[in-house]
């Protein structure tokens, strides 16, 4: 078959900006894969909204998730809708009925990645589950994970893997604006969750660190095992602290191995001098530095959120699919390795 069929659940930030990279590129994916890759339904809660994108020929906007399921002419569901419950039931009914999945929803597979994997132990080979933007947006982290570090023996994770928060404290700090103003900045910008509380909670990082994690040691530590604290509580004072001792705040996901191998994790707001690499990354900016036996240091930086980076990385999941790729593996999948929260009386 020269074409490849997609059903998007999601037509906001990043939806929109994967509908207009696919029909910018349209041709360029052709020449590429060997296939059209062509839009046929886009999923959204309100039809009658007005959209920021221009529909394929031949897409249409459906209310029902069945419209996608249940089309056997659509080879690859589109989760970028967000949430854990439905877009749950999406994932798992678009995998039982033969679609690959992709997906940016970072909750959702902390969440239930065990599960997913499972399902997807029972399926064809050719059904592939993949999530480039769940981390850090447009840095392609997952696929360094699941590749370069196949030999290599992870010591630590340390980075600002959350773009709106990052922003915020960029604008707080920098730019002297307030908590309420650089948040609504944020949102206006498509940084923000649906419910920002998951940003700012530090929850959204926890997430991801929680996928990382589950990469780098094949671990599946529960979320709420991970110490967390977001950036709710910091006022000018503490940037004025901050500067006076030569430094800035980030939000900070933090995962060490110890001498005895096992696994401590973190989110929080961190003092970063400015000698620090994570001190000068700013903005929507992403920023994670792994620390391993063979590659020794080595530091991922790029757009964390927004739609074209995020969109970006669903692309390139979409295209590895039409090329006919391989799905990659967590490089340790079976790891022992143990968790311990050693952070816990300093959170509280
Ligand atoms: P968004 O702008 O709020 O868009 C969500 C879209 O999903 C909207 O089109 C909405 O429909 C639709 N939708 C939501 N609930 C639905 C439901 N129950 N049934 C049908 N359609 C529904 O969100 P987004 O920023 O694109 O984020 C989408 C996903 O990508 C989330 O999982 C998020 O965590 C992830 N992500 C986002 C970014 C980013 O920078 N924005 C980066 C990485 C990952 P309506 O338009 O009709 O309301
Ligand atoms: N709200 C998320 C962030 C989107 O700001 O990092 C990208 O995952």
């Amino acid at each position: 078959e020269d074409t490849i069929t997609l059903g998007i659940f999601g037509g906001g930030t990043v939806g929109g900006g994967i509908v207009e990279i696919l029909s910018n590129k349209a041709d360029y994916f052709k020449q590429l894969t060997g296939k059209s890759i062509e839009v046929k339904k886009v999923c959204v809660r309100d039809a009658s909204k007005p959209r920021d994108f221009t529909l394929p020929e031949g897409c249409s906007i459906v209310t029902s998730y069945d419209d996608i399921l249940n089309d056997d002419s659509i080879d690859v569901a589109v989760e970028v809708m967000g949430g854990t419950t439905d877009a749950k039931d999406v994932v798992v009914g678009a995998l039982t009925n033969g679609k690959s999945v992709v997906t940016a929803n970072k909750a959702l597979i902390a969440k239930d990645l065990p599960e997913i994997e499972t399902l997807l132990s029972t399926l064809e080979s050719g059904t592939q589950f993949r999530y480039e933007a769940a981390v850090c947006g447009g840095i392609p982290i997952i696929r360094s994970m699941q590749s370069d570090f196949v030999g290599d023996n992870i010591q630590l994770m340390c980075g600002i893997i959350n773009g709106c928060t990052n922003f915020m404290l960029t604008a707080m700090d920098r730019d002297k604006k307030s908590y309420d103003e650089a948040l609504s900045e944020a949102s206006a910008l498509g940084y923000a969750e649906a419910d920002p509380t998951l940003d700012v909670g530090g929850f959204d990082a926890r997430s991801k660190l929680k996928i990382l994690m589950r990469l780098a040691y094949g671990m599946n530590v529960e979320e709420d095992e991970i110490s967390c604290r977001g950036i709710t509580e910091l006022t000018k004072m503490d940037f004025e602290y901050a500067k006076m001792l030569g430094g800035t705040i980030k939000l900070l996901g933090v995962a060490e191995k110890n001498d005895a191998g096992d696994v401590s994790a973190y989110v929080a707001p961190c003092y970063v001098t400015n000698e620090d690499a994570l001190s000068s990354v700013n903005g929507a900016t992403n920023a994670i530095e792994v620390l391993s036996d063979n590659l020794v240091s080595s530091i991922y930086i790029g757009q964390g959120a927004g739609r074209y980076p995020t969109a970006n990385s669903c692309i390139n999941d979409i295209v590895a699919l039409a090329k006919g790729d391989q799905n990659l593996l967590p490089f340790n999948p079976t790891s022992e390795t143990k968790f311990v929260n050693n952070y816990e009386s300093v959170f509280y």
